[in-house]
């Protein structure tokens, strides 16, 4: 059966001084939690930090991105490989940020996905329609396409190991979440999705998080949909206390 889980996005926030003080409050306050699995995506410079911090603990860091090659003359990046090397478990994949900021297409998504199964760390793939997408009612298209350029010629035994966290763009950071019908309706369109093109077993076994403007108020009924097993959490998973509620809202589901 998929688990769980909640998976902190910091962004470009967080000092590598600051770190090891929120993996450990985070981490300390949730060791009761065997229901979930605990992410703390991080920026790359705060990686080993939070790795130390996290030793021994459950609480898994991931990073928030990465290069596509194993290694090479690209100045600036991060291979997979090294995250891996470093610790980390998780790295997410396509953020919207990234697609919008860093030129970040459904074809590099693919070749970061494959790069990241390949060396071992979990993809978390971020999709998500803007509002304008929204509005002219081909979100379902849109993430079906997206899901599946994502996942394009990932064979099945890889594929079941990915995490999908469907973040529609005009709910991020915008403090405007997704009710949790739409939130629900479309992690369930990807998992439909996911199963037409692998089947029922891996459909199954995929973790679909929401993400866009998740708190500690909302978590549980976005939590509650059947097809939303976790969440990737912005603002929230920077305050230990509102992450902290979160997880506990996904760890009684
Ligand atoms: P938010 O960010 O929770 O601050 O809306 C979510 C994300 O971008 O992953």
């Amino acid at each position: 059966m998929r688990k769980k889980i909640i998976a902190g996005n910091w962004k470009m926030n967080v000092k590598p001084s600051e770190t090891a003080a929120l993996v450990k409050a985070v981490a300390e306050a949730t060791k009761a939690y065997t229901n979930v699995e605990v992410a703390c995506c991080t920026p790359a410079i705060d990686i080993p930090v939070a790795v130390a911090a996290a030793e021994g603990t459950h609480v898994g860091i991931g990073a928030e991105n990465a290069h596509w090659e194993a290694s090479g003359a690209y100045t600036g990046e991060i291979s997979t490989g090294m995250l891996l090397d470093a610790g980390a478990k998780y790295v997410i994949i396509g953020h919207s940020e990234r697609r919008q900021y860093y030129n970040e297409t459904d074809f590099t998504v693919n070749k970061k996905v494959h790069a990241a199964v390949n060396a071992g760390l979990i993809p978390i793939i971020c999709v998500g329609e803007s509002l304008e997408q929204r509005e002219l009612g081909v979100t379902m298209d849109l993430i079906a396409y997206q899901v599946k350029c994502a996942l394009a010629n990932l064979p099945a035994e890889k594929a079941r190991h990915v995490v999908i966290a469907y973040e529609p763009l005009w709910a991020i950071g915008t403090g405007k979440t997704a009710t949790a019908e739409q939130a629900g309706e479309v992690c369930q369109e990807i998992r439909t999705v996911i199963r037409k093109l692998y089947g029922a077993h891996v459909a199954r076994s995929v973790t679909i998080q929401y993400g866009g403007s998740m708190n500690a108020k909302n978590a549980a009924e976005l939590l509650a949909q059947p097809d939303v097993d976790g969440g990737l959490i912005g603002g929230a998973s920077l305050k230990p206390a509102d992450f902290v509620q979160i997880i506990s809202a996904a760890n009684q589901e």
